[in-house]
């Protein structure tokens, strides 16, 4: 397995070369980090439900028409995508007020947001990613106009799609983060959704207990984070509950098992 090459390593995933021109492999540790990784941990399993968990998202965006680089799964921490130029921007959008914007606009942490709020954020490590407005993205040349209104297009449909799927398990959608990048087909270039959508890049409540079901949980050491991710996969219909929930790590039902909302 490992004398695949190597394309690039970010904190929570490895990419690899795929099986065809224009393919990768993308693959998910177990590490979880927090502060730019000031914070890291390696946390048993993770890999494996978020591989199943934005599996299972990104397939139906892909059902309703959201472009992504997600081609299939091929194994417990691997799935194939396209190759993608990735656009070095974070697109976070909000619809409740938690984390930062709470601190930074000093919201209580729950308030319901006017309308969705969609924030850019400098893919940058050594900046510490930061918070970028849609004049920095053109004057540098990360994205043009016209790639910016497909992007926030695009984030508010994929918003929307995600508020529904997650209040049909009772969760609520705080707020999420994604990442796009570039495809051409002959000479036309589409915007497509990359990275991954799961319990890492989301805020995520229980709808009953507001209980936190997501990296939260290790951000701010409430523990039981594997266990918050088991309950979104079990939720969404991809782990099997018949099995303990610890040991060998999870257990996983097929791709076009019970929970498919179709
Ligand atoms: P924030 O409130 O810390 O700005 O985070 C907003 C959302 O983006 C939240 O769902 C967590 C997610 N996020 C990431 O996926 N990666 C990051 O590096 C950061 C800072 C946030």
């Amino acid at each position: 397995m490992n004398r695949r090459r190597r394309v690039y390593e970010g904190k929570a995933k490895v990419l690899y070369e795929g099986p065809e021109p224009g393919t990768l492999i993308q693959h998910f540790k177990d590490d979880a980090t927090a502060f730019n990784a000031k914070k890291h941990e390696l946390i048993d399993g993770k890999g494996v439900l978020n591989n199943r968990i934005s599996e299972v998202i990104f397939q139906r965006l892909n059902e309703i028409g959201v472009p992504t680089h997600f081609i299939k799964r091929i194994n417990m921490r691997e799935q194939l995508i396209r190759e993608v130029e990735i656009i070095p921007l974070e697109v976070v959008v909000r619809n409740i007020a938690a984390g930062s914007i709470a601190t930074r606009l000093g919201l209580e942490e729950g308030t319901m947001l006017p309308r969705s709020v969609i924030e850019f954020y400098y893919k940058d490590d050594k900046l510490n990613d930061p918070m970028v407005s849609e004049e920095h993205i053109t004057a540098f040349g990360w994205a043009a106009p016209a790639e910016i209104e497909e992007i926030m297009s695009l984030a508010l449909r994929i918003n929307d799609f995600l508020i529904g799927l997650f209040l049909g398990i009772g969760i609520r959608l705080v707020d999420f983060k994604i990442e796009f990048g570039r495809i051409w087909e002959n000479d036309t270039m589409r915007i497509v959704l990359a990275d991954e959508i799961s319990p890492d890049s989301c805020r995520l409540w229980d709808i009953e207990s507001n209980e936190k079901l997501d990296k939260d949980r290790f951000r701010r050491d409430l523990g039981g984070l594997l266990e918050a991710y088991q309950e979104v996969a079990k939720r969404l219909g991809v782990l099997n509950e018949s099995r303990p929930p610890k040991g060998a790590g999870p257990v996983l039902v097929a791709s076009n098992g019970a929970g498919k909302a179709k």
